[in-house]
């Protein structure tokens, strides 16, 4: 099975998850913890190199506050949890995102554990947190404006490696594969510039119920794709 080099996904659907089930929405949280663990070891083992999950977007600041407040301890949680399974599985982490506004707890259990696995090579698993890829891109165009006015860049200069050096995601490759559970149909403000060939893959499945089984189902229908980047199929499969 080809599977790709770079696998993002929006993780969504843990609320109605729970809803449907007259559970309270955190509950639904709680699960898709245990979800994103399984998927980590999945695709760990599938020899999928880059991991990046979108668990925590800019936006959702604004739900309300014990959500919040129960989401940075769950996330909490988890961080302390799962150090031992990082440097076990030798994945590293890394983070995208605002992380200045995560509460100070959050933050240090992030660097801290991101430190302890720098030097893991089998994945990379980066978790988006506190994301918006607007934001994203305005951070990186704030940087790119210093550089120019402190005379270290010329405008006429700047290319797309420039902007992509300065994005939180510099040095990982462009995401291959989207998938995106509970039947949304939306990029919710995320990876928007690094997404711009990405191959994406929706599923009514929530996330809570995506397992294993849902991801061969997803890699399948990505080896069926025939990425053109703007050329002829002729041109990307010659022998045809
Ligand atoms: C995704 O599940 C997780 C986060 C956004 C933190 P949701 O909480 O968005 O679940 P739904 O979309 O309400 O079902
Ligand atoms: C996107 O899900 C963010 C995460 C999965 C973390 P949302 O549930 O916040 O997205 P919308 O509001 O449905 O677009
Ligand atoms: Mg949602």
């Amino acid at each position: 099975m080809r599977v790709p080099e770079h696998l993002a996904i929006i993780m969504d659907g843990n609320g109605r998850w729970a809803e449907q089930r007259q559970l309270p929405r955190i509950l639904g949280h709680h699960h898709g913890v245990e979800a994103a663990k399984a998927m980590v070891e999945e695709c760990r083992r599938l020899g999928i190199r880059f991991l990046t999950l979108y668990a925590f977007s800019s936006e959702n600041w604004g739900r309300p506050a014990d959500e919040v407040r129960s989401l940075m301890e769950l996330l909490n949680r988890f961080l302390a949890q799962e150090l031992d399974s990082l440097l076990a599985q030798n994945i590293r982490l890394r983070v995208i995102g605002d992380i200045r506004q995560l509460p100070s707890g959050v933050r240090s259990t992030l660097e801290a554990t991101m430190a302890r696995t720098a030097h893991n090579s089998d994945m990379v698993l980066t978790l988006a947190l506190s994301y918006g890829s607007r934001d994203e891109i305005l951070r990186a165009v704030r940087r790119l404006a210093e550089a120019v006015g402190q005379g270290l860049l010329q405008p006429n200069q700047i290319d797309e490696d420039h902007l992509t050096q300065v994005l939180d995601t510099a040095g990982m490759p462009e995401p291959d594969l989207l998938i995106r559970t509970s039947g949304e149909m939306r990029i919710s403000n995320f990876l928007l510039w690094q997404l711009a060939y990405t191959e994406l893959y929706f599923t009514e499945v929530l996330w809570p119920d995506f397992g294993p089984a849902q991801l061969r189902q997803a890699l399948r229908e990505f080896g069926r794709r025939q990425r053109r980047f703007g050329l002829t199929a002729r041109q990307v499969q010659p022998d045809n």
